[in-house]
């Protein structure tokens, strides 16, 4: 079956590494009806809004979206074209699994996947400053809202992702020691769910802070982590780290209606338009992407060949060390699909 996925180049690198995951793609066989859409700058250039009506419209049709960076407008109103999709489709889980693909890094065969929760949290945006004594500026305050409703669905989520993919065990990430209110809830919530995952998926808690020093001391106790928004944020680029650093890892964020698959890093603008940008980060998206659609053979075959391109560091753009182009890195990919 084709399936019909929207399609957002990006700025910036967006373009070319676009251009070489579709090459791919189309290689390998994936039977996908891309529906192209602008955002960001490419949209404003063509005197549109950084996210047109007609860009959502596609992904509330489509459903799935592949979409490369974009960079943010400033003083458009729009905190973030991401944080904009995020909210209006509902995205509440952002997925993004992190492993090693490269020899040679600080840590070898680390396998981790960080699933934040996306809409909740601080990052609401509930804040205001408080005025004292003429200045205006005096205090400011923001506020954490973590709801049964949303703790419970993405840890669900999580559960779910881990028996899906056969994965061992869940950790849930908190700070409910000292925000006995919010990340209290967080985490009694996580606890109601895990219980009826008991006897297929291990469950554990941790505090961030320890968390976060196991990351670096063990990184191998974990498996799939879920925590809340801020710490989710930090948390995932921390593994990201683990690997390699943010060239090399996919996101997608994921809701009941939609779901928008992207590479980590920006729209690099020091390299635009050089043809060499890396784009492992946005093929290993179209991957995540495809194993959405069903279509994990094409996935996996496309998983491999870029594995095996990368281990035997044939091919590689500047950023890991490599002189090639992102279209030889692409045509490296191609040549050994299976
Ligand atoms: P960045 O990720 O674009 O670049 C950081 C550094 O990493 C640069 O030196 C860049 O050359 C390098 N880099 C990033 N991706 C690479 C790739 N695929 N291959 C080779 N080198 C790569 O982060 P920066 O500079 O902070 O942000 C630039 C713009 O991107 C900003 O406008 C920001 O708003 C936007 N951005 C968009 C995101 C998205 O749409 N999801 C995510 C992060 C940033």
């Amino acid at each position: 079956m084709t399936a019909r996925v929207t399609l957002i180049p990006g700025d910036g690198i967006g373009p070319e590494i676009s251009d070489a995951v579709l090459r791919v793609l189309d290689a390998a066989g994936a039977r996908i009806e891309w529906d192209r859409q602008l955002a960001g700058a490419a949209a404003i250039e063509r005197g549109l809004e950084p996210l047109p009506a007609e860009t959502l419209e596609s992904i509330r049709r489509t459903r799935v979206a592949l979409k490369g960076p974009l960079s943010t407008p400033v003083g458009t109103g729009f905190r973030s074209i991401t944080v904009a999709l995020r909210q209006e489709l509902d995205l509440y889980a952002n997925v993004r699994p992190a492993r090693t693909l490269l020899d040679g890094g600080r840590y070898e065969d680390i396998d981790i996947v960080v699933i934040r929760e996306n809409t909740e949290g601080l990052y609401v945006g509930v804040e205001h400053y408080i005025g004292m004594e003429g200045d205006r500026k005096a205090a400011a305050e923001s506020v954490m809202i973590v709801t049964k409703f949303g703790a419970e669905r993405i840890v669900r989520f999580a559960f779910e992702y881990a028996l899906a993919r056969a994965r061992r065990k869940v950790t849930l990430v908190h700070k409910a020691n000292i925000l006995k209110y919010t990340q209290g809830l967080f985490l009694e919530v996580g606890r109601e769910v895990a219980r009826a995952y008991e006897g297929r998926v291990e469950f554990e808690d941790r505090i961030v802070d320890a968390a976060a020093m196991q990351l670096v001391l063990d990184p191998w106790c974990f498996d799939v982590v879920v925590t809340e928004n801020m710490f989710g944020d930090i948390l995932s680029d921390e593994v990201s780290g683990l690997v390699g650093g943010l060239g090399l890892v996919p996101g997608a964020n994921i809701g009941e209606g939609a779901a928008i698959f992207e590479a980590v890093h920006g729209t690099a603008p020091d390299i635009a338009g050089k043809g060499i940008a890396n784009p492992t980060a946005l093929l290993l998206a179209a991957c995540m992407m495809l194993d959405h659609v069903g279509d994990r053979a094409t996935a996996g075959r496309i998983r491999k060949a870029a594995e095996q391109v990368l281990r035997a560091r044939e091919s590689l753009t500047p950023d890991l060390g490599g002189r090639a182009r992102t279209a030889e890195f692409a045509d490296a990919v191609m040549r050994r699909l299976a």
